[in-house]
């Protein structure tokens, strides 16, 4: 199984959902449609109406982050796991950079795992280096240390998905070289084999991911599917991205 999630960060209006009906009305035809899964996170406000309207259909919605509490809180515009999923979410991505930067720590991100999958949520990881790490070799240590502080055995493996995000790549244009790329999703394999003492989650990729130079990632068969920003606001983007990887 293939993941294709589309992470629209602060993007989006009600009549947004149109780019989701044009993807919807392509993945319910398409041949392929067994082989993948899509998700989309669009911000807060836009997850009921939207879980709603692809409630039993191809697409899941999912919130692109979670407060590290359970339910309710005197925590003013903290919104819980619990709170997402009563509004029809499925996933939610955790320790994406963008949240990380902003003070995520993490004891924080461990919560946040804990709580969304108490209260059944599916868990999208993220983990990544930044370019001076990346420059001095350490990404290895990095991503091995961003696991292994959050991630642990007693975590239902097969509720969390790991999306690798070099934080470098993301919304520059640029991409891993090929070589480094499968070097670094073995390696993410390894050290989550050893956390859970069993055959890895699925690895994602993210960042710059986009309908060309999906032709190079999608021969990197370790992937297990990727994690979209900018071009998962284009419906025709989005598509090319998953038709040009099953071509
Ligand atoms: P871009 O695809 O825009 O680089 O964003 C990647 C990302 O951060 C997805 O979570």
């Amino acid at each position: 199984m293939q993941y294709f999630i589309g992470n629209w960060k602060m993007f989006g209006v009600p009549r947004s959902i149109n780019i989701l009906n044009k993807i919807n009305s392509f993945s319910s035809r398409d041949k392929n449609r067994n082989k993948y899964r899509i998700i989309i996170t669009p911000p807060y406000t836009l997850i009921e109406s939207f879980a709603n309207r692809f409630k039993d259909k191809k697409i899941m919605i999912g919130s692109q982050n979670c407060y590290q509490k359970n339910q309710f809180s005197s925590d003013t515009s903290a919104i819980s796991p619990y709170m997402i999923k009563s509004v029809g979410a499925k996933y939610t991505l955790v320790g994406h950079s963008d949240n990380r930067a902003e003070g995520d720590t993490n004891t924080m991100l461990k919560d946040k795992v804990s709580f969304a999958l108490k209260n059944n949520l599916k868990v999208v990881f993220c983990i990544g280096e930044n370019k001076s790490q990346k420059r001095n070799n350490k990404t290895f240590k990095v991503l091995k240390k961003q696991l292994t502080k959050v991630l642990k055995k007693k975590f239902d493996k097969k509720s969390i998905i790991v999306a690798y995000e070099p934080i470098w790549s993301i919304g520059t244009g640029k991409i891993p070289n090929q070589q480094d790329l499968l070097k670094t999703i073995i390696h993410i394999k390894k050290v989550l084999k050893t956390i859970f003492r069993s055959k890895s989650p699925a690895v994602l990729y993210g960042g710059s991911v986009d309908e060309d130079n999906i032709d190079m990632l999608r021969k990197i068969r370790e992937i297990d599917g990727f994690l979209i920003g900018g071009a998962s606001k284009s419906s025709k983007k989005f598509i090319d991205i998953i038709r040009n990887y099953y071509r």
